[in-house]
């Protein structure tokens, strides 16, 4: 990771300092500042991060100008083509794919950890039935860490790989279950001759009263969007994680903490704010007002579903994310689904109008999932629970990596202060 580079801080009264300048094996190349208060005291300032590495990682590489997704070196199209969700897991977690006799073995660990301690059904009754799912499943994925006392010394490496199973295991039993809650129905139990997603599909949308068929066709559409969800290097809730478990916190409470960030309609919520903003246009003959709305800044409307922090070319899930549009729809008889006609529209007039090319705002993996998720039965309330089932597995790697590294300390970041000196209390009659 280091080179012989040097980057110069020129810093006033004719003073410099040297940083050294380290590369990794693709992308941008990092000035490495850990020095630089000790011995300017000074601050880097940059909110938001945007020019700010916070981790060195082999995970995930992005590259936003050419559109690349690569999850431990392998394009993500590859791994949506040939891979199903749990070979995406194994990748993420260990750093390669499965050999058949790998695969099985997860395959076995993570069937034989989804069902939930029995008494994790009361935490549902407190909430209200048409409480959002996602404040549900922050809660009772937090509510986790006080059920496994047997796993919770994170510096152990095997404490730490039977609570990523359980988290992996068990988070599409508790998102079915906020949903079967929501809706009064009672709880599905897991099945362990059905497959990861098929199991998740039957807890959704199965009965205690008929038996559940399985569409092999709507399983590999689903289990293809939760690889395309599976991680995305140090995104908001991504960095959450990482953030949390520096101070040592249990991974079930930085997974809760992941949800809670994904929540926000800026990152996961996106899905489902992009879903309900196509119904409120409603038709084609809409969208030029809607275009006009967003383009005026005062209006604080956006095209949900555009734009991306790192993406300024086209988000290579998304391309994905439509063919699997058209897969579904199609099963389904729903081709001409006209959301679906809606959005292609959509993205046919921002694509041609400067105010978006200008400012590189092209669709996102959140433009597409919500009309292929509401085909799958999917309620846009719980879009963004099927966005955090499939990005724990990014999470839970992410803080895996973090706990071993010997680079990471407590995430404690500084401020520019900008506020009052010092200053006395006066008595209460000259206040
Ligand atoms: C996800 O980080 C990740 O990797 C996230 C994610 C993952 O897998 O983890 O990819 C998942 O969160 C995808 C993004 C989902 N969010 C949305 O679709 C919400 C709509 N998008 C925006 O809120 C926005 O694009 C962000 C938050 C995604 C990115 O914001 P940035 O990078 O801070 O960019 P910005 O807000 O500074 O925008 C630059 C310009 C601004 O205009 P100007 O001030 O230059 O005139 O573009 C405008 C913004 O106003 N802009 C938009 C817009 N997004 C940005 N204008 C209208 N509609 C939009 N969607």
């Amino acid at each position: 990771m280091s080179s012989n580079r040097k980057a110069t801080l020129n810093y006033g009264d004719g003073k410099s300092i040297d940083f050294p300048v380290l590369g990794g094996t693709i992308g941008p190349d990092v000035v490495d500042i850990r020095t630089l208060y000790g011995k300017t005291g000074m601050f880097t300032y940059d909110p938001g991060f945007l020019s700010t590495a916070s981790c060195q990682s082999t995970i995930t590489y992005i590259d936003g100008d050419e559109g690349v997704l690569l999850y431990r070196g392998y394009p993500i199209e590859q791994l949506a083509e040939k891979c199903d969700f749990l070979d995406v897991a194994y990748l993420l977690m260990r750093g390669e794919l499965p050999s058949t006799a790998e695969k099985k073995e997860l395959d076995y660990v993570i069937t034989h950890h989804t069902m939930v301690h029995e008494q994790l059904n009361r935490f549902f009754s407190g909430f209200r039935r048409d409480a959002h799912p996602m404040a549900v499943l922050v809660g009772v994925v937090g509510a986790l860490s006080a059920f496994y006392h047997d796993s919770t010394d994170i510096n152990n490496p095997e404490h730490r790989k039977i609570s990523q199973h359980r988290l992996i295991a068990k988070l599409p039993t508790i998102v079915a279950m906020c949903y079967k809650y929501s809706i009064g129905q009672p709880f599905i139990y897991p099945r362990n001759d059905l497959s990861y997603t098929a199991n998740f599909m039957r807890m959704m949308f199965g009965t205690p009263t008929e038996e559940y068929i399985v569409n092999p066709v709507l399983v590999r559409a689903l289990d293809r969007i939760f690889i395309l969800h599976a991680d995305h290097e140090q995104n908001a809730s991504t960095s959450t994680v990482r953030v949390a478990g520096s101070s040592g916190a249990n991974p079930f409470a930085c997974i809760a903490a992941g949800i809670a960030c994904l929540w926000g309609p800026a990152h996961g919520g996106a899905n489902e704010a992009c879903l309900n903003m196509l119904e409120g246009i409603g038709d084609v003959s809409k969208i030029g007002e809607f275009i006009r709305q967003v383009k005026d800044k005062n209006s604080g409307v956006k095209l949900m579903g555009f734009g991306h922090r790192v993406y300024k070319n086209y988000d290579p899930r998304a391309k994905l994310m439509r063919e699997t549009c058209h897969e579904v729809l199609g099963e389904l008889g729903l081709g001409d689904d006209r959301l679906f006609k809606l959005s292609m529209e959509l993205e046919k007039i921002a694509l041609s109008d400067d105010y978006f090319v200008s400012r590189k705002l092209y669709p996102n993996v959140d433009f597409y999932s919500g009309i292929v998720q509401r085909a799958l039965g999917i309620p846009v309330s719980m879009f963004t629970c099927i966005f955090a089932l499939a990005r724990t597995v990014g999470w839970i790697a992410q803080w895996n990596e973090m706990i071993g590294d010997p680079d990471q300390k407590i995430s404690r970041p500084r401020q520019l202060y900008t506020g009052a000196t010092q200053r006395t209390v006066p008595p209460m009659g000259m206040r």
